[in-house]
């Protein structure tokens, strides 16, 4: 059980925004799932919004979740669901952004609209949306793959600067156009928005990152330098979840086992020194894969009692 974990997660006066970011496969997938059920089953309105392209959410819980709305999840009371996809999410936002730039024609020409980041940036858009109206006490948030995730979050620094600038030069347009329309005032909207998001982001109280790695050479190196790299942005670590740990009492005399238990040791070890200042959870590495409600269940017990 880990109390300290629970602790910071657990919504107050506001609702909290979890996080869960790693490297692929390591098991975010598998953390925001079973933290999402946790809070559900403690009575906590929760719900969990993927980031990830792929279907994993859907595959997960054996019931179609999709980006357009949030879902109730089937088994679990208090919990919805809901898979941003970049590509719908493109759509939508390259939509409002071509209206946005017709209104102001000439100001921008079409170079956001054909941004490569442009999935990106629909896909933070959706999201910000979940950050600015929450109506539950929890929002998980399974996050794609660290360097991915990393460009999704830096996006809005750019496009805030961005649309500052063009705000400005837009109001220097203003001036000179002949009605009182406000033409930037989607514009400001929009910056407004991203700004409170980022805001909401790098709240430590308000928001929990966790990162979830293995103890072994590679995924320690990712999560050292995603740590940095939120930290650039302002948004603060506060956990990391060690999965798939060899317990000593399933080793029972078998050597394989006792190699890898030796090796992950080393980097448990390794993991103790390179951060010291995080709060730390081993996850056991089980004799199943957690995909069904009930091992999820049995993993958020280990995790948060
Ligand atoms: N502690 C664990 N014990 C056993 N299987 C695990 C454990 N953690 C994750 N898995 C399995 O590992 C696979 C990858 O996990 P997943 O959460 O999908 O990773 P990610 O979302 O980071 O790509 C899944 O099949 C999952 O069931
Ligand atoms: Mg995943």
């Amino acid at each position: 059980m880990n109390k300290e974990l629970s602790k910071i997660m657990l919504p107050e006066e506001s609702t909290k925004y979890l996080f869960f970011g790693g490297k692929g496969g390591v098991g975010k997938t598998t953390m925001a799932t079973a933290t999402a059920i946790w809070f559900a089953d403690h009575n906590y309105k929760t719900t969990i919004v993927s980031t990830d392209p792929t279907v994993s959410l859907s595959a997960v819980f054996n019931q179609q979740i999709g980006g357009d709305r949030e879902v109730p999840i089937n088994h679990v009371p208090n919990l919805c669901g809901l898979n941003i996809n970049p590509v719908d999410a493109k759509g939508v936002f390259q939509k409002r952004l071509n209206n946005m730039m017709s209104q102001i024609s000439g100001t921008f020409g079409n170079d956001v609209v054909s941004t490569p980041c442009m999935e990106e940036m629909a896909t933070f858009d959706q999201f910000v949306s979940f950050l600015e109206n929450p109506d539950c006490d929890v929002i998980v948030f399974d996050t794609a793959p660290t360097g991915k995730s990393l460009r999704e979050l830096a996006m809005p620094f750019d496009w805030a600067s961005f649309m500052q600038k063009q705000i400005q030069e837009g109001q220097k347009l203003a001036e000179l156009l002949p009605s009182d329309a406000n033409y930037f005032e989607d514009l400001e909207r929009d910056k407004k928005r991203y700004d409170y998001a980022m805001s909401v982001l790098c709240n430590s109280t308000s928001t929990v990152f966790s990162l979830v790695l293995l103890p072994e050479r590679l995924p320690i190196a990712e999560t050292q330098s995603a740590i940095a790299g939120l930290k650039n942005l302002g948004i603060p670590v506060q956990s990391l979840i060690i999965n798939q740990c060899i317990l000593s009492e399933v080793i029972e005399g078998n050597r394989f086992l006792i190699a890898r238990a030796n090796l992950q040791k080393r980097y448990l070890a390794d993991i103790d020194t390179r951060f010291p200042e995080f709060i730390k959870v081993r996850l056991p590495l089980l004799d199943s894969d957690a995909s069904d409600l009930s091992s999820l269940r049995q993993i958020g017990k280990i995790i948060y009692g």
